[in-house]
């Protein structure tokens, strides 16, 4: 059996795991084994800085990733964005050269994602950064990697780990605070199997 099925077969288990959970008040999160591909940094088509954009330039990252707050998504530029400076900016160089190729041609450059979660997971950007968490909470300090790679292990109980720190409930019964910043908006992430598996 492929790893595959085999998830797709746990899955199918899950409201009865997550009852056996409940009956036993078992901590889920310790039988989940992390890192998956933490530090991963894949090659890239172009050697795009993110140190040199959004570091020593300090664009905003919702400049680029204009997708982040509002939708699932959180979104790589399409090279029109890119084209904004690069039409006149450094155009001698072959990097930049690939890129104003890819907008005359109307493609796109073949990014390789860093991030991938499997796709019986469900996550959302918007109901995050739109309620104010921010990109470098999970991304880490994006704006000092000269190659953006995987900062966070986006392990099941990393995410729980932190649902459980902003729901009041929870935060009672694991003895956390939720962060101040957090206390008025009453941020109540959900902790339920569904809420990420549907
Ligand atoms: C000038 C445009 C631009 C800006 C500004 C920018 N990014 Fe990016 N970002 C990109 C491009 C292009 C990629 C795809 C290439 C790569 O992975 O390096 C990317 C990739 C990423 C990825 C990896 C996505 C994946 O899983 O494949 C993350 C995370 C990210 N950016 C976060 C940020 C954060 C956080 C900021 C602000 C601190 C930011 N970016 C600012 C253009 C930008
Ligand atoms: C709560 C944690 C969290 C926050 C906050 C967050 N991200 Fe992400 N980001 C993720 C996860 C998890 C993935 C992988 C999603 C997937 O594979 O389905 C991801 C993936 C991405 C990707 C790859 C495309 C995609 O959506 O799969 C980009 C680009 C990205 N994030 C940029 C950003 C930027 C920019 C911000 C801030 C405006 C931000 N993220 C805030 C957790 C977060
Ligand atoms: C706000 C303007 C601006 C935007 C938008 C922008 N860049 Fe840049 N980029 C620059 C500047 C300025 C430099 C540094 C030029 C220099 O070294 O003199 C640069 C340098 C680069 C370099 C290094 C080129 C070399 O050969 O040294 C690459 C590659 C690059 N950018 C890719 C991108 C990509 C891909 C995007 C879109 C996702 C993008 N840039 C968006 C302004 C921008
Ligand atoms: C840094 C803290 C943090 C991390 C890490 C995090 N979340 Fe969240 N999550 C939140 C907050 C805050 C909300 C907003 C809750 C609200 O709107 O009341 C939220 C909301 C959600 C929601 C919407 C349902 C709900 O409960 O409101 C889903 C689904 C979700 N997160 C899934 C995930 C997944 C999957 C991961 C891991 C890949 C993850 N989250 C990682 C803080 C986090
Ligand atoms: C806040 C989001 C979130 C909640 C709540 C959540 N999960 Fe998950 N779950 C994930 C993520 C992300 C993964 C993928 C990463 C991993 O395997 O750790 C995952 C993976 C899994 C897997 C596959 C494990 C593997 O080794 O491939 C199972 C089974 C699972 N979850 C069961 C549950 C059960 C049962 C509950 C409720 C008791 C639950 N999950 C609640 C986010 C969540």
């Amino acid at each position: 059996m492929n790893p595959r099925t085999l998830k797709l077969r746990m899955l199918r288990l899950l409201p009865v795991l997550g009852l056996l959970a409940a009956l036993s008040g078992c901590d889920y999160t310790d039988v989940t084994v992390p890192t998956y591909q933490k530090g991963y940094k894949p090659v890239q088509p172009i050697s795009f800085s993110h140190k040199l954009h959004a570091g020593d330039m300090q664009m905003e990252c919702q400049y680029c990733h204009f997708g982040a707050a509002e939708s699932r998504n959180g979104s790589i530029p399409p090279v029109n964005v890119c084209m904004n400076c690069h039409k006149t900016v450094k155009t001698d160089s072959p990097q930049i050269k690939k890129i104003a190729e890819a907008y005359e041609k109307g493609t796109s450059i073949p990014w390789v994602k860093v991030h991938n979660l499997p796709d019986f997971v469900s996550f959302n950007h918007s109901r995050h950064v739109g309620r104010g968490v921010a990109c470098q909470t999970c991304h880490g300090p994006v704006q000092e990697m000269p190659e953006v790679y995987q900062f966070s292990s986006l392990a099941m109980g990393w995410c729980v780990n932190c649902h459980r720190q902003y729901s009041e409930k929870d935060s009672a019964q694991f003895g956390q605070t939720p962060p101040e910043q957090f206390k008025d908006l009453h941020l109540k992430p959900s902790t339920d199997c569904a809420a990420c598996h549907h």
